[in-house]
């Protein structure tokens, strides 16, 4: 049984969230279409080949390389230029088949190859089933910044299959589990967060009732403010501090991955919360959950090497960085504080 979230904007559906037992389930879907392409990640080969083989539309294809340094415009030219030989017209729907980054990637080149063709994610980890893959934010890299050109154009469909998830390797399944977790501290309705903790830790297998919930979640912020003009901001809990750990990372590099930095950077707003008495024990609260999950729980970098890397985030504005804190599980505020002010709060 399909299920289907619609995400809704100024009253008008302009996308759909729908869960689908087998990746040949999305058939149903788009077999009206009369152009589809395919852009998918090298590593889920096997799902791009289910897709191609069940949607009777497809007309060309084209295999990416999913890594960060190829995240950039060299590769949307690519996928344009595959589109034009392959004869796309107007009409053409682009189907996304992979994780955040070739799902960035397709809808950026989607969203402007021939002033823009419309496109759909079959979202193959776990990190873009509960988020890149939901909301329409597509880009690419450029020069040493991450996602600085792109455009908000939602998709059509997001196809959220948990048969993607067999083959992904654990450490990337637990970076997915990270912003899952991340989007029921923001909203928990029916106890979800204590079940993906204790889904996580147990290791069962199914948990597409709980990725479904997550996914609705993010339908309904971004159904609220597609633009970030201001609740889609609760959605970067973590991330103020996660950016500036994946920067020091780039710096030393080490390997951390986007979710274990936002598993460490909730922790760190979880600090800044409890220190500001905005929360009481949630650091502790959080640190254990995450211990019990398998997330890495303790930011290896001085908050002082942090705090040059947040200065430039891209959202601070104005001296101030819009720090998003969780009050308890299940609700978040945002507190503008400069750099300085967080870092004097933290080390108290
Ligand atoms: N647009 C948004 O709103 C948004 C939100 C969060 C993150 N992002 C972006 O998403 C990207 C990270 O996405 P991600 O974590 O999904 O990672 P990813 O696309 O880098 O995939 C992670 C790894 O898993 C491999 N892989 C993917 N699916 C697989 C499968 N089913 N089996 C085996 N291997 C598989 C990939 O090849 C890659 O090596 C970042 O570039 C980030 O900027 C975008």
């Amino acid at each position: 049984m399909e299920q289907e979230i619609a995400i809704t904007i100024d009253g008008k559906v302009a996308g759909r969230v729908v869960g689908c037992e087998r990746i040949s389930d999305i058939a149903r879907f788009v077999s009206e279409e009369p152009e589809v392409f395919v852009v998918y990640d090298e590593n889920a080969t096997w799902i791009a080949s289910e897709v191609i083989a069940a949607v009777p539309g497809v007309r060309g294809s084209i295999a990416i390389d999913a890594t960060e340094e190829e995240k950039s415009m060299d590769t949307v030219l690519l996928i344009a230029r595959s589109l034009l030989e392959a004869g796309a017209s107007r009409k053409a729907l682009v189907l996304a088949v992979g994780g955040g980054i070739t799902t960035d990637l397709a809808g950026f080149a989607a969203s402007i190859y021939k002033r823009g063709v419309r496109y759909a994610n079959v979202p193959t980890t776990l990190l873009a089933q509960v988020d890149a893959a939901i909301g329409g934010k597509t880009g690419v890299n450029f020069d040493d910044y991450k996602n600085m050109l792109g455009v908000i154009v939602q998709p059509l469909y997001t196809f959220v299959c948990a048969d993607a998830l067999r083959t992904l390797p654990r450490r990337d399944f637990l970076s997915g589990a990270a912003e899952l977790l991340k989007t029921f501290i923001i909203e928990n309705e029916d106890d979800h967060y204590a079940r993906a903790v204790q889904w996580l830790a147990s290791g069962n297998a199914d948990g597409q009732e709980l990725i479904l919930a997550a996914a609705a979640v993010k339908a309904g912020v971004v159904s609220r403010d597609p633009f970030e003009a201001g609740e889609r901001r609760k959605l970067n809990l973590g991330h103020t501090f996660a950016h500036a750990i994946e920067h020091e990372a780039r710096q030393n590099g080490d390997d951390i991955t986007h979710g274990e930095a936002v598993a460490m950077g909730m922790i760190l707003a979880a600090r800044l919360g409890d220190a500001l008495g905005v929360s009481a024990g949630l650091e502790a609260r959080l640190t254990a959950d995450f211990a019990a999950v398998g997330l890495p729980v303790q930011c290896p970098y001085p908050l002082e090497t942090l705090a040059g890397a947040m200065d430039k985030d891209k959202k601070a504005e104005e001296g101030l960085v819009h720090f998003i804190l969780p009050e308890r599980i299940g609700s978040v505020i945002q507190r503008d504080l400069t750099v300085a002010e967080a870092l004097k709060a933290l080390t108290i």
